[in-house]
């Protein structure tokens, strides 16, 4: 059987290696992609100890020509790619009047820009082989808003509503392509947020009616729906997974 391809981008740590190990677990193979080759190298080298077969890539997103190349590397090896998760993402956070321009700009290349640049590569060879799904990973703030992160949160909000035009442009294709908007999840970016925003995770855990962060695995399950047979009817769609924290 041929096993399907994934390529993740943000694979190296958090959410994004979870992702990788939960569509391993469905038999896919996977493109680790990375900014941080190491991280990717480590998350891939996890892989292979469970028989996985995976490669790490080097990937900066914010570089339609980095991404260029990396689609091109995976192709060499796979031949293909089916799914395609754009999970890397950063933040800072502060209040918006105190930011500074170049701030905004990192923040919108990798947390839009990124999720741009992947499709516009990915997205023909998706078309090509009758057959793709695009999971984009936005968060809950672009759906609500966040004190603090106010240039997130509308990187977040254009990656809700690229992922709209995009499923309805792709429709004819048969191509899916969805959104999960996570909540506050307890991983290696959240941990740096917290450090400089001491008895944040306390207080989020007492406004999460589920009262608990979201672990890596609770956005990789989601994705890992979307990214399934199952999913074949539903396109266009932004997926909360919060604990209740906001509902739509
Ligand atoms: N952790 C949360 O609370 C939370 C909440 C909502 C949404 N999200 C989103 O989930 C996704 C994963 O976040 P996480 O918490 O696992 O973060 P993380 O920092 O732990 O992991 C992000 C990964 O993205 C990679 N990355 C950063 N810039 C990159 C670039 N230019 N090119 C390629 N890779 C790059 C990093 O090297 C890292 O491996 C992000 O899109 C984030 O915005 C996270």
């Amino acid at each position: 059987m041929n096993r399907r391809v994934a390529f993740i981008t943000g694979a190296g740590r958090g959410i994004g290696r979870e992702i990788a190990k939960t569509l391993a677990l469905k038999s896919m193979n996977i493109v680790v992609s990375d900014v941080n080759i190491d991280n990717a190298k480590e998350t891939v080298a996890m892989l292979q100890e469970n028989g996985v077969e995976a490669i790490a890539v080097y990937c900066d997103v914010t570089k339609l020509e980095s991404v260029q190349v990396a689609v091109a590397t995976a192709l060499e090896t796979f031949e293909r790619i089916d799914i395609l998760v754009n999970n890397a993402g950063w933040d800072k956070i502060e209040p918006f009047l105190k930011s500074e321009p170049r701030t905004w700009k990192t923040i919108i290349d990798i947390n839009l820009m990124g999720q741009v640049h992947t499709c516009k590569e990915i997205l023909p060879l998706m078309i090509q082989n009758g057959y793709g799904k695009v999971i984009n990973i936005a968060s809950d703030s672009g759906r609500v808003g966040s004190s603090g992160e106010a240039v997130y949160s509308a990187a977040k909000g254009g990656v809700i509503a690229f992922t709209k035009t995009l499923a309805r442009e792709m429709a004819r294709h048969k191509l899916n392509i969805n959104c999960i908007a996570p909540g506050p999840a307890d991983t290696p970016l959240f941990q740096e947020i917290g450090s400089y925003n001491e008895g944040i995770a306390a207080a989020l855990e007492k406004a999460i009616p589920f009262r608990r962060l979201a672990q890596p695995q609770d956005i990789a399950n989601a994705v890992a729906y979307f990214a399934s047979d199952e999913a074949e009817y539903v396109t266009g769609q932004t997926l909360s997974v919060n604990g209740g924290l906001t509902m739509m």
